[in-house]
Parts: structure tokens; sequence; C-alpha cells
């Protein structure tokens, strides 16, 4: 396999852009599609750069066989340089010229599903990053953007759809069975948003009218026998051209736009012009196969894509490592717009903690680990591995600090301004801070823009350590906010940042109170927000009759730790009472957070009860509060994850996390156990299925309620609660409740979750998404006595058990290495031995795939023994390997360093 590679790799380096040698302004592609072998001729029509100096033209291409090269339509002389063609003798001048070049390629042969590929008999290809060298020869970089004309032949029964990107101008039949399609795109693009689809699919379709008056056909292409599956979807993707236009003044500039489905996918979503590529998970979905979870993230996805229309493909990256321009940006787009969908402010809060949880059990991580990188990159070995929540979500915080700094309006003013100046170009991280800064000249970001720029090329999440004082004599608080940030590879020194602080007071019975800095004549009631931009700064506020209660970094106003050190009774208030929804359900993560690390930390055995009283009321207080909604009340009752947990450790001994979680859920299920029944009571029935937050939440709920009875019928032994569930789990009338059902019964390991879990195979066994679901859910069950190792070996024997399928692969592997720590960390080792093996035999067919479950080891050097040293034995057993991909080659390189 060629991926494979022995021996030293290149880094690549931030600072060694330079502009290419040559500029190509058009392509005509034509493919005769065919599994086993596919010809495909280039037709490009290429310049030189006058800018830079004459040179070589350096084509990339990977896996290809070389049939013919034409210049002009002659012979040529060339050769290869490792995967590049080189061509010497080229024309001089600056005269256009054409190129013509002729290769195969096996599609049905190409496991890392990287380029051109077949799926379930259906040819689709993905480009990004660096893909589309896999399908031609060709300048495979974000800053060579051409006019492409993409003719497709195959044979009709077969691949009776052919699609790529832009608008379709000819079709039509040609000899032996086989027919034709024409495809021009009237914009210009870098190659990694080509696209290609053909196969059997039908669409549903969708004619709008943007409110410029302009028609679009919207269409979403599936596999037939899914097109029950594809409202949501579409209702998704019709949402997603109105918010763009209304928020950001942002029209689809296309006739057409189309979304397919593909079950064989390495990540999410591709946002091709035009021609967007969806993983099924973010696509196919109806009340009976998927969750709330499900039509939520499809929401947030095809959003997302949609959004890449401006922020990534009419404006697009100069290089790779400007990643976080697009993503950054669009993830942004995307969380405002799941939020702007929310009819209630409840329910945008709802979204505010959940995406803040993401980057905190996920990014904060990263940026404590050996994969540690600022949100644009200085350099990599694999671009494939710096598609990270890095660049992706704190990518997005770092443009959410840009709109509060700036304002609303002014974030609006910013976009148009960055697209006045930037359209059709490949720009960077910088022209985009640029963009906002002059558009709001009077602001904190024009004014801090060099040092708020930090935020880009510092890795690691910086500390702001708070410490407030009352002085009774002169009536004021000051309060004192200091920040640091730890060293990360190859960054020892760390500047300041600038850090937008949300701040209000609250007295001790939870009213918010008026805030007066001794400088102001005007106090102000609310939220105000400080930028801190020094190491240290002290605020002091005035006319206090008594030592205040802070609620600091509400809505979570920068991605930074937050040290301050509360005393229970202030965090009770601020449960009880923040008018911030982010910082009051903060307050119960940071109370459950503190008799978490208290048990783990005791001495000698584990407490049975870590909770005290005061917890369980706050708990029950929330839980029964007449107000209060039930999506909030579930994150609130949720514990912080043993990931979370673990973080905060020097030193983590994850069977002893997990035993003390756990120890906390069983106690909360038993103490409140009256209150869950009357949570489950009053929130089971919500009428006709609908996905909109109100009903999501009492769902989420109900769910919730149902875990926690099983696990208090599991220590009282009564099967009143477990037979309920069962109950439900047979009649629920959609996949939320049946699937909550029953992970009711697994997480309680409830005798009866066995039968149930054949039953809900035997229902589904022929919807993929559901299945995964399936196997998802054992191998990520609490484990008891080492019993999940052996279940999940069991589930990768199972006849629908399929590792070259990345959903499948993820649903059992990723579910067991990275989100179950307590049945992955094992005192004998052979939770590592089993991730070595797989890591191992994933990068032999897909790379991509592999590196990222070679990331599931990252906080090695953060375990106990006997933990840490059995970890890094099994990362150097990968490591040791000679035939190893780039992708996985730097993971654990980085891993060992
Ligand atoms: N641009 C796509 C998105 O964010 C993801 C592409 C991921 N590509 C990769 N090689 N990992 O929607
Ligand atoms: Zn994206």
């Amino acid at each position: 396999m060629s991926s494979l590679r022995e021996g030293p790799t290149t880094v690549v380096r931030r600072e060694d852009y330079t502009a290419p040698a040559y500029w190509i302004d058009t392509v005509e592609l034509s493919f005769d599609l065919d599994p086993a072998k596919t010809r495909v001729l280039n037709k490009m029509r290429l310049r030189r750069n006058a800018d830079v100096p004459a040179q070589a033209l350096r084509l990339d291409g990977e896996d290809l066989n070389l049939a013919r090269v034409l210049v002009n339509g002659a012979g040529c002389s060339f050769r290869m340089d490792g995967n590049q063609l080189v061509l010497e003798s080229l024309p001089e001048g600056s005269e256009p010229f054409e190129l013509e070049i002729f290769t195969t390629c096996a599609p049905e042969k190409n496991t890392q599903l990287m380029g051109l590929y077949v799926s379930q008999g259906t040819f689709f290809t993905q480009c990004e990053a660096e893909g589309f060298r896999r399908i031609t020869y060709f300048l495979d970089r974000p800053d060579v953007m051409a006019s492409y004309t993409v003719t497709l032949r195959a044979d009709k029964k077969k691949y009776p759809v052919l699609l790529s990107n832009g608008n379709l101008v000819e079709e039509g039949e040609l000899a032996d069975g086989r027919h034709f399609a024409k495809w021009v795109d009237p914009h210009k693009k870098p190659c990694y948003l080509f696209a290609l689809v053909a196969g059997e699919l039908v669409a549903r379709e969708q004619r709008i009218v943007s409110r410029s008056g302009t028609e679009h056909l919207l269409q979403v292409f599936v596999r037939p026998g899914d097109m029950d599956k594809t409202e949501h979807a579409m209702n998704s993707l019709i949402a997603s051209v109105a918010w763009d236009e209304a928020r950001f003044g942002l029209p689809l500039d296309l006739e057409r736009f189309m979304i397919v489905a593909t079950s064989d996918f390495n990540m999410g979503a591709m946002e091709n012009k035009g021609l967007n590529i969806f993983n099924t998970k973010y696509v196919l979905a109806n009340s009976a196969t998927a969750t709330d979870t499900d039509f939520a993230n499809i929401e947030s996805v095809v959003g997302h894509e949609y959004f890449h229309n401006w922020t990534g493909n009419r404006v697009t990256c100069r290089d790779w490592f400007q990643l976080s321009l697009k993503e950054g940006l669009t993830v942004f787009r995307d969380q405002e717009f799941s939020m702007d969908l929310c009819a209630e402010p409840s329910a945008r809060a709802v979204k505010r903690i959940e995406d803040v949880r993401v980057l905190r059990t996920a990014q904060f991580p990263e940026d404590a680990g050996p994969m540690a990188h600022p949100v644009r990159p200085d350099s990599y070995v694999e671009i494939n591995n710096f598609y990270t929540v890095t660049v992706y979500e704190k990518g997005a915080e770092v443009v959410r600090m840009m709109q509060t700094l700036v304002g609303r309006e002014g974030f609006a003013a910013g976009m148009k301004q960055y697209f006045a100046r930037h359209d059709g170009q490949a720009v960077t991280c910088d022209d985009f801070a640029q963009s906002m800064a002059d558009a709001n000249p009077a602001s904190d970001l024009a004014r801090l823009l060099p040092q708020f720029k930090r935020w880009y090329s510092q890795a690691g999440t910086p500390r702001l350590k708070a410490q407030g004082v009352y002085d009774s004599s002169t009536r004021s608080y000051a309060l004192t906010l200091t920040q640091s940030c730890a060293p990360t590879p190859g960054q020892s020194v760390k500047e300041p940042f600038v850090i937008p602080v949300a701040i209000g007071l609250l007295d001790a019975q939870g009213g918010e109170l008026p805030l007066q800095l001794a400088h102001w004549n005007q106090p102000e009631a609310g939220t105000r927000s400080f930028v801190l931009t020094q190491e240290s700064e002290t605020l002091t506020f005035v006319n206090l009759d008594a030592e205040p209660v802070p609620s600091i970094l509400r809505g979570f106003s920068a991605p930074v730790v937050l040290d301050f050190d509360y005393s229970d009774a202030h965090l009770l208030t601020l449960l009880a009472h923040d008018v911030d929804p982010f910082n009051r359900w903060e307050a119960g993560q940071r109370l459950a957070l503190r008799l978490a690390l208290k048990a783990i930390q005791s001495e000698g055995a584990l407490p049975a009860e870590p909770l005290d009283m005061a917890f369980i009321e706050a708990m029950r207080a929330v839980l029964r509060h007449p107000a209060l909604d039930a999506a909030f009340k579930e994150l609130v009752l949720t514990l912080p994850s043993e990931t979370y947990i673990s973080e905060q450790l020097d030193v983590v001994d994850p069977q002893r996390v997990h035993a003390v979680r756990e120890a906390m859920r069983e106690q909360l299920a038993q103490a409140l156990h009256d209150d869950w029944v009357w949570a489950f009571e009053a929130h089971r029935d919500n009428g006709a299925y609908r996905p909109d937050p109100l009903s999501t939440g009492r769902r989420a709920l109900t769910g919730m309620a149902l875990t926690m009875l099983c696990l208090a019928a599991r220590a009282s032994g009564s099967p009143v609660w477990p037979g309920k569930t069962l109950q439900r789990f047979k009649d629920a009338g959609n996949m939320t409740d049946r699937f909550n059902a029953l992970s009711a019964l697994v997480v309680s390991g409830h005798p009866l979750a066995s039968d149930a879990l054949a039953r809900f195979h035997q229902l589904f066994r022929n919807e993929a998404l559901v299945l995964d679901k399936w196997f998802a859910l054992q191998a990520g069950a609490p484990d008891r006595g080492g019993d999940v190792l052996p279940a999940v070996r069991r589930l990768m024997s199972h006849a629908d058990f399929n590792l070259k399928n990345p959903n499948r692969a993820r649903s059992v592997i990723f579910s067991y290495c990275s989100a179950n720590p307590g049945a992955f960390h094992r005192a004998d080792a052979a939770g590592y031995q089993f991730w070595s093996d797989c890591v191992i035999e994933l990068d032999a067919f897909n790379p991509q795939v592999a590196a990222r479950l070679a990331r599931a080891l990252d906080r090695w050097k953060k375990l106990a023994e006997p933990y840490r040293a059995t970890a890094r034995e099994a990362i150097a057993r990968v490591a040791a390997r000679t035939q190893l991909s780039n992708d996985v080659r730097e993971v654990v390189t980085r891993s060992l360093a």
C-alpha cells in the first residue's frame, strides 16, 4: 500500500509558504468510470506565475498510473520525483499553454476513502485536504483556483445518476449501454472542493425562492429506500439558506445545491462546491430510527457545510495552516445558526452549555497533551491530523471572542468587509482578523489586534485566576484577575492573551447587584464585560454593603480555565440563582467536581457515598424547580465526565475516577428516587414526535430518570422500574425514547438488558445507523469486573461488524478506547494491547481513521502506574512498526516525545 511508508517523513512549515510557480486557469476533466480501472483525462490551461522565479512545474500525484503527458498537443519530456510529476521544459514567457494528462486509477481498491472510491456500488470522492492528487496530477494546494468542466461517462444501468459541481449542461446516451453527463461549475475553486458522484440514487427535491427573488433547486440524494429519512436534512438545508441570507446577507450563489449521503466516509461531511457529500449519519433521520441528538447533529452539520459556501469556498484558505480561517469561522456560524433557530432563550443557553462541554472535554485535553498546537499551526507532517477540536472548536471560540469585542452588529459589518475585500481569494487568518478590526475601528479588537492574534499563534489553555477581597471600611470589592498559560510542545513561554471576562455580582440571597467600578459615575445592573490584557489586573467595585458572590466568565466568555476559590455556599447561591444559565450550570459542575476530587484523593478505601446532603438537596431543588427547562435540568443533573474529572488531576488512576463517579451517580439515583419517579411521570408524554428543543429536553430528562431508577433498582433489587423500562422500550413511539430505555437497562447492568438488546437488533438489523448505536451502547457500557473488553471482542466477530466501514469501526473501537475510560484502562493492560492491534490493523488500509484512534492514548503521561508504563509500551509497540502511515507515525512520535 503506497500510503504506508518507511523512513523519514517531511515536515511542512507555515513560514516556508511561497506562491505557486504556475496558475491553472481552466480544467477539463473526463472520467470513464469503472470500479476496477477508471480512466481520467485532465486537460488544463496553465500559465507561469510572473511573480516568482521561473522554475519547473511539479504536479502532485498519488496511487496513479500515468499513461500520457502532452504539452500543447505534443509529447514532452517529464520525470518523476517521488510522488511528483516534474516538467522542466515548458514554453517560456507568460502565455498560457495546454497540458493534457491521462491517468488511470482503481476506485474499488481505494480503502482509505480519499480521492475517488466506491461505496456500496456508488462512486464518491473526498478531496480535502490532499485527495485530488489521487484522482489526477495537479497543483494540489488551496491557493490555485480554476474553472472546472467535468464530463462523466459510465454504465447507465449501474450508474444512472452522474453528478459533479455546478450546473448540468449536457447529458445523453453512448454506445454499449453507457451514458454521459457534462457539468460546468460557474465558480472558480481550489481542487479540494472538486466532487463527483455516480450511482443509483434518488433525490428529495425542493424549489426555493430566495429573499432577492432568485430560484434554486435543492436536492438531497440517498440510496433508494432511504427517501423516508430525508425530510429533516432538507428542512435543515432550507433553514440554512434562509439564515445565512437573513443574518449575514449571504445568498446562495448556485442554481442547484446538492447533498449526497454515503455510508462510507472518514468524517462528518464535506462542503464541495454545490455538491456536498455527507456521512449518512448526518443526513438520514426519521423518528423511528434517529434520536434527538441525531436530529440536532444533522441540523448543525447541514448548516455547517452550507455555510462553508461563503466561508471556505467563496473565500478559501491560502494554505492548510489557515484551516481555522474556514473551520473556526464556520463552526461559529453553525453554532449561532442552531442557537438562532431556538425559539426560547433557555434553549440557546442549553446549546451554549453543550458546545462548551465539548470544548472542555475534548479540546482542553488536546491543548494540554502531546498534540497541542495553535489554532493556526506552525508545522505538520500530515495535514489530516490537524482537523482537530483546536482548529474547529477553539477556533470557533476565537471568532466568538471577536464578536464579543465588536458586538453583534460590528461582527456583521466585519463579515461584510471580509467579503468585500477577499471574495474569490485564498487568504489567511490574519486577513480575517484585519477585516474585523478595520470594520470596527473604535473597538477593543482594533485597539488590541496584534495581541488578540496570540489566540491564533499560541497553543495551550490559559488559566484565569481570580481573587476577591472585600473591604467593609470602603465598602469595596477588589477582584484581581491573573492569567497564565503552561508551556506546550515547542512553545515554552507565552505572552498574555486578550481575555474578555463577563462578570456579574450577586448578593448572598442571589439577587443581581449593580456593578460600579471606582471611576464610574453610574452603576450598571447585570453583566459587564471587561477585557483583560495584562498578566494581572484588579477591578475595584464600590458601593457594596457586603461581600458579593462573583459570577465570573458568564456565558463562558473566553476559552480559559477559571480558578476561583468559591466557598460551597457561594456555589450553592450561584446554582440556585445566577441569572446567567451558563454559570448556574457551572456552579453545579464545580460542586460535583469538588466532591469527586475529594473522594478520589482521599486515603484508603473509596467512600461509598461521596455526595453530601447540601449537594443532594441542591440537585433535588433543580430537578423539582417549577420554572427551569427539562433540558437545562438534565445538564445540571449530569455529573462531570470521567475525562473532565481526570483533566483536573495531575496523576490519574482511571479506575478510581470511574469508581467514584459511579458511586456518585448511584447515590444520586437512590437519594432522589422519588424525585426521579416524579420527573419520569411529569415529562413522559410528549405527544407526536417533534425534534424541537422543548420536547427534546423532556425526553432527555425522562431518559435520565429511567437510568437513575434502574440504577436505584440495582441496589434495592426491586423489579418494578426495570420492568417498566422494558415496557417503555417495547412501546416507545420514537427512537429517542426507545434507545434511552434500552440504555437504562444496559447502563444499570440489569439482566433484562440482554433480551432487550437482542430484540433491538432483530428490529433494526437492516438499519445500519441504528446498528451503529447498538454496537456503541455495548462497547461503551460501564465496566463491571472487566466484562466490556471481552464483549467488544465478541462484537467484532459479529456478522454485522465490518472494520472497513468507518462508522461501524468507530461504533465499537472508538466507543471502547476513547469513550469508555473505566473499561479501557485495565490493570492487565489488555485494553492497550487491543488498542495497538486495532491501530496497526486499521492503518494498513485507512490511515486517517487509524490516526484518530491513535490519539486515544494522548494523555498517557498523566496516568498512575501500572497504567502509565503499559500505555507507553503499547504506543512504543505501534511506533516500532517499520510500515506506518505518515498519519499514525506523526501521532505516536509526538506522543512519545
Ligand atoms: N471540511 C470538512 C468540514 O469541516 C471536513 C474535511 C475533513 N477532511 C479531512 N481530511 N479530515 O466539514
Ligand atoms: Zn468545516
